[in-house]
């Protein structure tokens, strides 16, 4: 599977939910998650993301193994995406801040 990982949160572009073939994002409030059981491995949304925020599980650096466990459990809680929409005002400004983990909002 593929993850959205720690560089997702605040910025949430959403322009990899245009091109995933099998509609495996889920939106939550400052953050996307994969659900593992539908990503077909195509990594078509990895180039999409402005925030270079999406990797594949076995590619993750140590520091963001979490997010596999978070993709996991957040997609089940959250609702589909499937359309870009605006992202927050001051997503740029939060594009490359590192440890977002404790603003992640659930
Ligand atoms: Fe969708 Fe492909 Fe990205 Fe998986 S790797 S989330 S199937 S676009
Ligand atoms: Fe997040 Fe990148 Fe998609 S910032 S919403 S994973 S385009």
């Amino acid at each position: 599977t593929f993850v959205v990982t720690d560089n997702c949160i605040k910025c949430k572009y959403t322009d990899c939910v245009a091109v995933c073939p099998v509609d495996a994002f889920f939106e939550g409030p400052n953050f996307l998650a994969i659900d593992p059981a539908i990503c077909i491995d195509c990594a078509l949304c990895v180039p999409e993301c402005p925030a270079e925020a999406i990797f594949q599980d076995s590619e993750l650096a140590p520091d963001q193994a979490p997010y596999l466990a978070i993709n996991a459990e957040l997609s089940q809680l959250w609702p589909n995406i499937t359309e870009i929409k605006a992202a927050p005002e001051d997503a740029d400004e939060w594009n490359g801040i590192p440890d977002k983990l404790p603003l992640l909002e659930r």
